[in-house]
């Protein structure tokens, strides 16, 4: 294997290549509002997908980055929730499954707040939103404050926070919980297989999976787990949408999905503060989530975060990546950084040695390495970890990190995830996130090469 401090740097023309490529993509999957992740594979908004295609977005067009998150939080439902999916009316039903005709958020969801001219899912995804937002305000703060960019989202951003913190609190605990694995936007890691034996899956021959029209079937989920998905959408959305009083066949805390919660609250403190309002409540949950994430997900046998299974009320042993990403936490007690630095840097996840991290411990029994989230490398987990070990002093593995990514993203163009060993591309090609995550990659070396500036806490808000 060879070591990453063998890795050439991206010569200068290199980073002009890739930054040309990377604006390609994210010019040719813009609508006009929005971007999509990929033209064949997933045509609509995604929630999490978009946070992240700004944040790369900020540094070709600051107007269309704002653009990308106020045409999503624009879909934001009464109870607070950001759909993980916003639909274009234009493009074909069939195009893409679970269609709007399947959610049928407008009526389903009407109760519960759902919008009425547009089509949405009904299910969340990991809130990256104000990372995001202050992140795009950070890259022009003139042109923010000119159109009124951070007072027009503050009150919608606190209250997806709220929705989360409330509703989603199913466990009690002080952390939000998910009710489907989409939610966690890691559709079929190996956390989910024992919570999802207990969920009858959809026959076959109710629906049609549009996703094998664009991806290879040993890269995607299988018909099993996507039969569950259904199933635990369609309870969902025939209890419409409602969280409080049910039972759900699935709901999990998840480290990833929580530590983005954190995160994005001390970003809203930031843009309370910008704004004229007052950031305590948002630096005190922050602080109480941080305090939760430790005492309800860490292992200490692990050294790492694990996901907690409410149904079953315990934590469930399975080690993926989604464990490492809460090094994005400002303020984990050191000896938790220690460990999970070691766990990072260990046989499970290898940091360091190869390219980047795969997305499910590569000693893990349910490790594969081509498909989905069970073993390749994803761009915006390793972007985290980059932030993450900056974070924490560790310039060296995060400069490291960022070489590595950016050749694999320039040799892989622009894969939505990757062989975790070798870096050839997997699953759909010309990928929104790993372009733009690429050019924030790329714009932060730059920077970095000016300024000498790489690292020191920042509260987990580093711009
Ligand atoms: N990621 C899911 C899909 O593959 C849903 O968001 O369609």
């Amino acid at each position: 294997m060879t070591s990453l401090l063998e890795t050439p740097a991206p010569a200068a023309a290199d980073g002009l290549t890739l930054r040309r490529g990377a604006a390609r993509v994210l010019l040719a999957n813009w609508t006009g509002t929005s971007t999509v992740p990929s033209r064949g594979l997933y045509p609509h908004q995604w929630s999490w997908d978009s946070a992240f295609i700004a944040i790369g977005l900020r540094h070709l067009s600051v107007r269309r980055a704002q653009r990308e998150l106020e045409s999503l939080v624009g879909a934001q439902w009464a109870d607070g929730r950001l759909p993980h999916i916003v639909f274009n009316p234009a493009v074909p039903l069939d195009a893409y499954f679970p269609s709007p005709d399947f959610w049928r958020s407008s009526s389903a969801g009407a109760t519960t707040g759902a919008p009425a001219g547009t089509e949405t899912s009904g299910i969340v995804q990991p809130p990256v939103h104000a990372l995001s937002a202050w992140l795009v305000h950070s890259a022009d703060p003139e042109a923010s404050r000119r159109r009124g960019f951070l007072p027009r989202l503050y009150g919608r951003l606190a209250a997806w926070h709220d929705y989360l913190a409330g509703p989603r609190d199913l466990g009690s605990g002080g952390l939000a919980a998910v009710v489907h694995p989409w939610e966690a936007g890691m559709d079929n890691s190996p956390c989910w297989d024992g919570p999802l034996q207990r969920v009858e899956p959809s026959v076959p021959s109710s629906y049609r999976r549009a996703d094998l029209d664009h991806g290879q079937p040993a890269e995607r989920p299988t018909d099993l787990d996507y039969g569950r998905y259904v199933r635990l959408a369609g309870d969902y959305r025939d209890r419409f949408y409602a969280d409080s009083g049910e039972k759900h066949a699935f709901a999990v805390e998840d480290p990833c999905f929580n530590a983005l919660l954190i995160v994005s609250e001390h970003a809203l403190a930031q843009i309370a503060t910008a704004t004229g309002a007052d950031p305590a409540r948002h630096e005190r949950r922050a602080a109480q989530l941080t305090d939760a994430l430790v005492a309800r997900l860490w292992s200490p046998a692990e050294g790492m975060f694990l996901c907690r299974d409410l149904v079953g009320d315990e934590l469930i042993p399975e080690r993926s990546i989604a464990g490492l990403v809460p090094l994005i936490v400002p303020g984990l007690p050191r000896d938790l950084v220690d460990a999970l630095l070691g766990t990072a840097a260990g046989t499970g996840f290898r940091l360091g040695e190869v390219p980047m991290a795969p997305s499910y411990d590569f000693t893990g029994n349910a490790f594969d390495g081509s498909r989905y989230w069970r073993g390749p490398a994803w761009f915006n987990t390793n972007w985290l970890l980059e932030r993450g070990l900056r974070e924490h002093g560790q310039t060296r593995e995060a400069d490291r990190l960022r070489t590595s990514m950016l050749t694999a993203a320039g040799a892989c163009d622009f894969a939505e995830y990757v062989d975790p060993l070798t870096s050839q591309a997997l699953g759909t090609r010309d990928f929104a996130w790993t372009a733009a995550l690429t050019l924030d990659l790329l714009a932060a070396a730059q920077s970095s090469e000016v300024t000498g500036r790489t690292t020191g806490p920042t509260n987990g808000v580093r711009t």
